[in-house]
């Protein structure tokens, strides 16, 4: 049985923010049990929702060596789905109305002492992974540490560490002297070749360069941050490890992403009914968000962090003349107050097309999937995206831009051919987009028939775990050796 320890800010459903979590929350569900014990590690924020708390057991605390003092580690477990999950407590560190925070050097402090007290709690926990699965900058430090203090003791030596990238945006960056003394790693750590770029400390950085292994969340996104437009300042270093770097397409859990199943939306549905069952989600949603209520009308929805990232100044530009047409726009997402505020405005300016709702839920997000025609998400970069697979999953058609895993997992339309299963289009233009958008319109009003066989198709593809959670398991196999 080869152990396998997943290393992450957040995952489902203890705590999330994004895509990230889901990830973490539903690929070690589908990882081959008979051949493989994975368990994942979490810090325990105090945020969490009281009921998952609640869950939590405690098991030992320890002192460690950090940052100049003893820092206290708490080690806390819970077992869901069947998954081992451990928590990292220190309130000084998780304490936080929210995962993250905005102090850029307090957070770099966090996660180095999240990265250490992963290694740490290990022989405590007697759990020797064959293998630590690291997501993001958070954990970057896991691969540094690894290969550094913790190979001098027996216990560590020969574990594999792998990386996985699912926003290179985010990178952990600081001065390196200060970022050394926080770490305790020794100073030449600190120069081009390991943590430092651009005279900074970088702990996405450390992770990439000591992983035994790199990957990120689609095909597309893995060549495209080659590229100096995606390659946020590591595209050198990507090139060079691009031996070791691989694309694996995400995937949702089609249980709790599940038409015929959710217990939030009002009609369930499925492939065979939903042409004359899903509409009537959308007439409850029109309803209860004090939209004009008429089930003819194309809804269009949005779920999203309202960042650049996402593409939302192509939606500001073209807003107005988006508003014109014979739709309706449901928003559910919170992020850079320009876009909370533009979405606010036109809900107030266009009240029985527009609803802007700008907060966090479960509920409506499942709702917006099931009940929306189609989904858009025009994003400036998209490592994977997952709100697309989930409209797809529902029968809600996406438009996207074409790149990252947008590109890998929406295929455009072709009237020709009579394939595909969403719109796209190619540049970072808001007219183009409002091109796209019009053009299923001009579907959605005109040939319905068509429409629906899109819907046919969005339905019929897998995007659940079973592929991307093989090749997940090749790449544990070949780095720990049959
Ligand atoms: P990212 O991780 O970049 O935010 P993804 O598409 O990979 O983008 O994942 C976003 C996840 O977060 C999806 O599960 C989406 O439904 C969810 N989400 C985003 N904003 C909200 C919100 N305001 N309320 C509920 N769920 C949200
Ligand atoms: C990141 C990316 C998103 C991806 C998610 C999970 O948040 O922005 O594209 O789907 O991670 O991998």
């Amino acid at each position: 049985m080869k152990k396998i320890l997943f290393a992450a800010s957040e995952g489902v459903p203890f705590i999330k923010t994004g895509g990230l979590a889901d990830v973490v929350g539903s690929l070690p569900k589908c990882i081959d049990k008979e051949y493989f014990d994975v368990r994942v590690i979490l810090p325990k924020y105090t945020c969490m929702k009281q009921e998952m708390k609640d869950k939590l057991e405690y098991v030992t605390h320890f002192y460690m060596d950090f940052n100049w003092t003893d820092a206290y580690v708490g080690v806390l477990k819970a077992e869901v789905d069947g998954i081992q999950y451990y928590f990292i407590d220190n309130e000084g560190y998780f304490g936080g109305f929210k995962p993250y925070g905005d102090n850029a050097l307090f957070e770099i402090e966090k996660y180095a002492f999240f990265s250490k007290a992963v290694l740490s709690v290990l022989p405590i926990l007697d759990f020797r992974p064959d293998l630590i699965h690291c997501h993001d900058w958070q954990t970057g430090l896991v691969p540094v540490y690894l290969k550094e203090r913790f190979q001098g003791n027996d216990f560590f030596r020969g574990i594999k560490s792998v990386i996985t990238i699912h926003n290179l945006k985010f990178q952990g960056k600081w001065d390196p002297k200060v970022v050394q003394n926080i770490t305790g790693l020794p100073q030449y750590y600190f120069t081009p070749d390991k943590l430092e770029a651009y005279k900074d400390a970088n702990l996405l950085k450390g992770g990439i360069v000591f992983a035994d292994a790199v990957t990120t969340v689609s095909d597309t996104y893995a060549e495209e941050i080659k590229t100096k437009f995606y390659g946020e300042g590591l595209e050198g270093l990507l090139k060079a490890r691009s031996g070791d770097l691989r694309g694996i397409v995400n995937g949702i859990d089609y249980e709790e992403f599940n038409p015929e199943t959710d217990k939030y939306i009002v009609k369930p549905y499925n492939a065979v009914n939903f042409r004359k069952e899903k509409a009537k989600n959308k007439r409850a949603l029109q309803e209860e968000l004090g939209l004009r209520v008429d089930e003819k009308k194309m809804m269009i929805g949005v779920v999203s962090r309202l960042t650049d990232q996402k593409g939302f100044d192509l939606i500001a530009y073209v807003m107005d003349e988006l508003c014109q047409d014979d739709i309706q726009l449901v928003v559910l997402g919170t992020g850079e107050e320009r876009y909370e505020n533009m979405f606010r405005h036109f809900d107030w300016k266009y009240s029985d097309k527009v609803s802007a709702n700008i907060f966090y839920s479960e509920e409506l997000s499942h709702k917006i999937y099931a009940s929306c025609d189609a989904f858009l998400m025009p994003s400036l970069f998209e490592p994977c995206g997952l709100s697309q697979l989930m409209s797809l999953r529902y029968g809600t058609v996406p438009i996207v831009r074409e790149t990252g895993g947008l590109k890998d997992t929406v295929q455009p339309y072709n009237e020709y051919e009579g394939t595909g299963t969403g719109f796209s289009f190619a540049n970072y233009n808001a007219h183009e987009m409002l091109a796209a958008v019009r053009y299923a319109e001009q579907i959605y009003y005109d040939k319905k028939r068509e429409w629906n066989k899109i819907v046919d198709r969005a339905m019929a593809a897998d995007f659940s775990w079973e592929v991307s959670a093989k090749k997940y398991q090749e790449m544990y196999d070949w780095l720990i050796g049959y």
